[in-house]
């Protein structure tokens, strides 16, 4: 398979998709067929990055009508891999989020849900720029086997009820194609680029449910609230269209989530609330979403019944046990889980005071994720190293009260660029002299439109 432009193109494909960018351009709609040709082609080699770059950013520019969405979103899938739940037996539910600074829910939620015998299947991806990703975190526990094939996945979610494995290329192969292009083109933060790429992974998983988490907020992917919820309500209805029961919420991303932001440190975090830490901002979303889950696999829980389940699983060590079953079951040391100061940490931990008392205002999760990857808990290329063990710990959050020379966070490094990293969290906090309302961990819950 080709997509790079490397003289296997022929002039038929060149012709279709330049046609099908000028038919987008002034506005026409786009035939399915001929939507699958354009990504067909692409994925085959048939036209250019430099042809596929203009019809992505044609797309970014004037959308997609909801028919048009789903030929994309099937032109992903085809000729991919899907996985067969079936061979799991029962409800298997799958959850999504579209990312943000220490965003660990999912390590978090689908324990809890496993722990409640509904099981979970998820596929998760690698971080890039300001923003995290759960195969990164989950890199920091040695031994731990991530690229899980198919058949490898169906028995542990068979023995443990769980499993998260990294993201397969050959599930929805037009995706994998045209999203290494939109990174570099600046075609990603599309409505309907975003919906078509996440829906399709999932329409190749084929779960019985899904939960959707999509961030607002300056750290969001898309930060704006009006088109975090457009992009919420976009993905909600491509995959009803697509029979896929999903449920979502639009949960905040202006600030942290959590305190620990950078691998190994959100390893612990994740451990720490599954022995039943309720760390403000992460405990509330994780209930949410662990709620939206269960009433997923049984419609008839109320919130309350839920609720309760999901605080049982944690309060009788259910949903930590189960963390660590899974992670046995898939080759991963439990033993620096167990002892967490085992995990990967860091030489210097320099700590950010306030130069004033007051309330703060602002925490930047932008600035918050940069000062991460300039210490190399992140990455700002796919192919830069990572430092499993750096990262910030967040001390204070929106709203809360600070006296001068009291820690707002701490820098947790071996290497990078300290002072770079030590500028960005300085500017990160805003404090002011009046207490600010800390924004809701919350925004909204949406509902399936599959009954
Ligand atoms: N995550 C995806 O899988 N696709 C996008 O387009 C954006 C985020």
């Amino acid at each position: 398979m080709s997509h790079a432009g490397t003289g296997t193109e022929n002039s038929g494909a060149s012709a279709r998709i330049q046609s099908s960018v000028v038919d987008k351009r002034a506005g026409r709609s786009l035939s399915g067929p001929g939507i699958h040709a354009v990504v067909d082609d692409f994925v085959h080699g048939r036209v250019p990055g430099y042809q596929m770059a203009a019809w992505l950013a044609t797309v970014a520019c004037r959308g997609l009508d909801r028919t048009e969405l789903a030929a994309l979103t099937e032109a992903y899938v085809a000729g991919g891999e899907r996985l067969r739940l079936e061979r799991v037996g029962g409800v298997v539910l799958d959850k999504h989020s579209t990312g943000g600074v220490g965003d660990k829910l999912s390590l978090i939620v689908v324990p809890i849900v496993a722990a409640c015998d509904v099981a979970v299947v998820k596929m998760s991806g690698r971080g890039l720029g300001h923003a995290g990703g759960t195969v990164d975190k989950l890199e920091s526990i040695p031994g731990l086997r991530l690229g899980l094939a198919p058949e490898e996945m169906y028995p542990v979610v068979r023995r443990v009820g769980m499993t998260i494995v990294s993201q397969s290329a050959a599930l929805a192969p037009g995706d994998d194609a045209t999203y290494a292009l939109r990174d570099v083109t600046g075609t990603v933060e599309s409505i309907p680029l975003i919906a078509a790429s996440i829906i399709s992974k999932k329409v190749a998983v084929g779960a019985d449910g899904l939960v959707l988490d999509v961030k607002t907020g300056t750290g969001a992917l898309i930060p704006d609230h009006a088109m975090a919820t457009r992009l919420a309500e976009t993905m909600l209805q491509l995959a009803g269209d697509f029979g896929l029961r999903c449920r979502g919420a639009l949960t905040d991303m202006s600030q942290p989530l959590g305190h620990a932001v950078g691998n190994a440190l959100e390893i612990k975090e994740v451990l720490a609330v599954l022995r039943g830490e309720q760390v403000p901002g992460v405990w509330e979303a994780c209930l949410v979403l662990a709620r939206l889950m269960l009433q997923s696999a049984d419609p008839a829980l109320t919130d309350a019944e839920a609720d309760a389940k999901a605080e049982k699983a944690v309060a009788s060590g259910a949903a930590y046990d189960r963390f660590l079953a899974w992670i046995s079951a898939q080759g991963g040391d439990r033993r620096v889980l167990e002892q967490p100061a085992l995990l990967p940490g860091s030489r210097h931990v320099l700590p950010i005071t306030a130069d004033r008392p007051g309330w703060v205002r602002t925490v930047d999760p932008r600035k918050v994720g940069m000062a991460a990857v300039h210490v190399k808990a992140g990455r700002l290329s796919h192919s830069a190293p990572l430092d499993h063990g750096s990262g910030v710990v967040v001390a204070r959050r929106v709203g809360d009260r600070v006296e001068v020379g009291e820690t707002l966070a701490e820098l947790h490094y071996n290497d990078g660029d300290a002072g770079l990293a030590t500028r960005l969290l300085t500017q990160a906090f805003d404090i002011d002299d009046e207490r600010p309302a800390p924004p809701p961990v919350i925004h909204r819950v949406f509902d399936s439109p599959v009954r």
